[in-house]
């Protein structure tokens, strides 16, 4: 099967290479999927379970990609809750070959069922993105309707769910960003926008929830903002600062079948929108993974259309 590899960490993306490998086997729990869309996270080539297994030992050459959407083609031994022909969706664990291939071997409790009026392109948009504001506001952050939430980088992937989830479960939402991004974050239901480059992130005043996404100075002056009995919830590492009277909580996403299905019914009924901003082939991803212009929006590759 045609693949994207990794050989060099110090390479970045521009180490990217297609080559043939061999099609995955299912192991116990496992389903084959057959990749019509996958998604890349350009910071993964900075994570190590990209180039080593859980012993630490060296993996490479390994194939990045955790988000995907596609075809079930066999079941492993002892697999059950899917089926073959099944269209899928969900995020691929983070030690194990990934999803910029024709076929990935994954456990099937990471997939969910993806309806059949919900495109391959948006289903492999979804999982890590959606999951992570999922789980970072109602897991981690235990928002509740009427509360404000302080959320960075609204534009973004991660952000832009966290404003449109929180937004839908009653919360009053206060997105930054770049100035650039106003428009598109009061768009996504944010009440107020902050313009990280010029407003006073203080100006803001108390909050119950922080979602951060971007770490340093900013989450610093945010934890400030957080009231007794509020959270700071970050995504970029260990957080770096804590509110008095408050929880400070730093977490990897993990994969969640119920959450999956969540998220892909608002998709489904317009409650929840996805930003895609290039769709490319298998072929053609080497290229479209090393864009010689900022990009907005999701980079989407299609190994099958
Ligand atoms: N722990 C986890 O499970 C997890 C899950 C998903 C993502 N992440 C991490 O979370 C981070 C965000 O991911 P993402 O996919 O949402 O990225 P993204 O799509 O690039 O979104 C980040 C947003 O924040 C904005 N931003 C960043 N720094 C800013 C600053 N100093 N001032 C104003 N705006 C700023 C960016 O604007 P510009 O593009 O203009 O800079 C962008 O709109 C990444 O580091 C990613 O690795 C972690």
């Amino acid at each position: 099967m045609k693949a994207i590899v990794v050989t060099n960490r110090a390479a970045g993306t521009a180490g990217m290479k297609l080559v043939d490998r061999p099609e995955p086997n299912a192991a116990i729990n496992d389903v084959v999927v057959q990749v019509h869309a996958s998604g890349f996270a350009p910071t993964e080539l900075a994570w190590p379970s990209t180039w080593t297994d859980r012993l630490d030992r060296d993996r490479t050459p390994s194939i990045p990609g955790h988000e995907l959407a596609g075809v079930v083609t066999a079941l492993g031994y002892g697999t059950t809750g899917l089926s073959v022909g099944q269209r899928v969706f969900g995020l691929a664990d983070w030690y194990r070959d990934g999803t910029l291939a024709e076929y990935v071997a994954i456990e099937a409790r990471n997939l969910a069922p993806l309806p059949g009026d919900v495109d391959f392109t948006v289903g492999a948009s979804l999982p890590i993105s959606g999951l992570t504001a999922w789980q970072g506001l109602f897991q981690h952050g235990r928002l509740q309707a009427g509360q404000r939430v302080l959320a960075h980088g609204a534009a973004g992937a991660v952000g832009s769910m966290v404003t449109q989830l929180a937004r839908e479960a009653g919360a009053y939402v206060i997105g930054t960003g770049r100035s650039a991004d106003r428009q598109t974050v009061l768009d996504l239901g944010a009440k107020e926008f902050v313009d990280l480059d010029h407003d006073a992130l203080e100006d803001v005043g108390e909050v119950d929830l922080v979602f951060d996404v971007i770490g340093g100075d900013i989450q610093k002056r945010s934890a400030a903002l957080i009231r007794a009995g509020g959270t700071l919830v970050t995504i970029v590492g260990p957080a770096e600062a804590r509110p008095s009277g408050g929880l400070a909580v730093d977490f990897v996403v993990e994969a969640d079948r119920v959450q999956l299905i969540e998220i892909v019914q608002r998709v489904r009924d317009g409650r929840l929108r996805t930003h895609i901003g290039k769709v490319s082939s298998l072929d053609d991803a080497v290229a479209a993974l090393n864009p010689t212009e900022r990009r907005k929006g999701s980079t989407i590759i299609c190994a099958h259309r």
